[in-house]
């Protein structure tokens, strides 16, 4: 069978529509029957990074692939980078202003979670060019 592939943009500066995409792609994965417990992880895990890309990038763009043994989320921006992927990592860590965190987001919990949640996170990301965050979730884990 062929992969299925979804793209969705993810506009900056927008907390009207963010976490629209991963909603999106909730009602998506729900159609193609996969395991509640794997959509979950997924949902959670891109929700996270498309919320990193409207507040800490100037948005970017969200590509679900759905291959016949592993769904692949990439989340990939042209914002100002991570500077410290290890540290950015840490549970707790974070660089959101007091305007942001009123908005109920920077409990420093986006990173940690999606490490937490995937089955593989790969963190690429240049200063001053942008990131490009890519999670791989196994279908059929024994
Ligand atoms: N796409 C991104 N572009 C630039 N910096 C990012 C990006 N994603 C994360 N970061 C940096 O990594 C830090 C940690 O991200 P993380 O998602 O763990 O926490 P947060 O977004 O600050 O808070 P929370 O996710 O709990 O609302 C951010 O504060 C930010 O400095
Ligand atoms: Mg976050």
């Amino acid at each position: 069978m062929a992969d299925i592939v979804w793209t969705f943009e993810v506009l900056a500066n927008n907390f009207d529509l963010a976490g629209s995409a991963s909603q999106v792609a909730k009602s998506r994965l729900k159609q193609l029957s996969l395991p509640t417990e794997l959509i979950r992880r997924i949902v959670i895990s891109m929700y996270e990074g498309e919320i990193n890309m409207v507040i800490h990038a100037d948005g970017g763009i969200a590509t679900l692939t759905v291959t016949p043994t592993e769904i692949i989320v990439v989340l990939k921006d042209t914002g100002k980078g991570i500077e410290n992927v290890e540290l950015a990592l840490k549970e707790g860590y974070t660089t959101a202003d007091s305007q942001i965190r009123e908005l109920g987001f920077g409990a420093g919990m986006g990173l940690p979670n999606m490490k937490k949640y995937s089955d593989n996170l790969v963190i690429d990301t240049e200063i001053n060019v942008g990131t490009t965050i890519t999670m791989t979730f196994k279908l059929n884990k024994k």
